[in-house]
């Protein structure tokens, strides 16, 4: 459908282009080049993130992420249930047993209450937790990361959402033992498909970059020990990537901007108590990837509010689903409060694109105030 405002388009802004060309003249048009090397290197230095590996996808960065942990057959693996299933995907290429836990209303994010609820009662100790900033707001990550090495389990966060977000000026991504960072097209920003795994010790991230390109030894001909994946990044790609990454606190500022905006124009649907924007916790600075917000009122269906912005030419989307609610996942254990749910059944994802101006929020808000009004 051509819609006239998209959820987050791509949105070239600067030298990205002219790197293409680069690396055309280069003729380093794949598998690798300097602009992969130029992409690692300033995602290093912007989230000061020890290690980083550029990959096809933020998918790719979490299934290498579990491989080098040795996660593997049968493993208990934590996740958060309000989620992507990219961010699940990975723990099922695995062999492993996704536990889904539930958010918080104060975050929209994992609960820590739940985490220890789940710690405690499950009947096998989990290798690994995958916790997500969702939308590209903060978990309670500090909290999370505790309780983790409290009870010796793994911590990857799955920051595929939020590049650009950080918690007590720490970088969404660089708490964990691995974070996963994902540039599909729709992300703050995007290399067309790809994905970067960052990674605390450097051993570790090096075996996954030796799982990325077929688990290749390093010998004048091909002998392979091990099996590995073709899931390196391409110079084309990464070009792309580093124009957008000197772009990116321009972007962050657009878009806590246009979120603000929105809040402006709702705010009597705030005071009034008929909606609110999902929260930024305490001490952290979200990327506002997306707009999201809930309908307090049970009576109001996000689904009726999303058909009516379409006919108007303009994409918005429920909440995600939960896992825990997923038919693939029927028969899973979770640890649930109905958080997530409540969510999933009263919110929406609104366009969220930094090309977006404040007349466009004000005619998507008022459309939204309308639809109130009808109902
Ligand atoms: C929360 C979350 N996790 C994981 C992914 C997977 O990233 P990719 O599409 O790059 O594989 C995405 C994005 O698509 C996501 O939004």
């Amino acid at each position: 459908m051509g819609f006239r405002f998209f959820l987050s388009p791509p949105q070239m802004s600067g030298n990205e282009q002219q790197y293409v060309q680069e690396a055309f003249e280069s003729n380093y048009i794949a598998p690798l080049g300097a602009f992969v090397n130029t992409l690692e290197e300033n995602v290093k230095s912007y989230t000061a993130s020890p290690n980083a590996l550029a990959l096809n996808s933020g998918t790719s960065a979490l299934h290498l992420a579990l491989r080098v942990s040795g996660i593997g057959q049968g493993d208990f693996v934590l996740a958060s249930s309000f989620t992507f299933i990219g961010s699940i995907d990975a723990i099922l290429y695995q062999g492993a047993i996704p536990i889904f836990i539930d958010s918080d209303l104060e975050s929209w994010n994992l609960s820590p209450k739940l985490l220890i609820r789940a710690l405690e009662s499950l009947p096998k100790k989990p290798k690994a937790l995958i916790v997500t900033h969702l939308y590209g707001q903060c978990a309670k990550i500090a909290e999370i990361a505790e309780i983790c090495a409290q009870y010796g389990i793994l911590l990857i966060e799955d920051a595929a959402e939020s590049l650009g977000a950080f918690y007590d000026k720490k970088h969404s991504g660089t708490f964990g033992e691995f974070g996963i960072l994902s540039f599909n097209g729709n992300k703050i920003i995007t290399t067309s498909g790809g994905g970067m795994l960052l990674g605390k010790n450097q051993e570790k991230t090096e075996k996954a970059r030796y799982y990325s390109t077929q688990a290749r030894e390093n010998l004048p001909f091909y002998e392979h020990l091990d099996y590995g994946y073709n899931y390196r990044l391409s110079n084309i790609c990464a070009a792309i990537g580093v124009g957008q990454l000197e772009q990116i606190e321009v972007k962050v500022s657009k878009r806590r901007k246009i979120f603000e905006w929105y809040q402006e124009t709702l705010h009597k649907e705030v005071e009034s108590q008929t909606l609110e924007f999902m929260p930024e916790i305490p001490n952290s600075r979200g990327n506002r990837w997306l707009t999201t917000l809930r309908f307090l009122s049970p009576k109001v269906n996000p689904l009726a509010l999303v058909e009516l912005l379409a006919k108007a030419g303009i994409e918005s989307r429920p909440l995600w689903k939960p896992m825990h609610l997923q038919p693939l996942f029927r028969d899973s254990i979770s640890c649930v409060d109905g958080t997530s749910q409540k969510l999933f059944e009263s919110g929406i994802c609104l366009p969220s694109g930094g090309a977006l101006e404040k007349c466009d929020i004000d005619e998507i808000a008022s459309l939204i105030q309308k639809f109130l009004k009808n109902r």
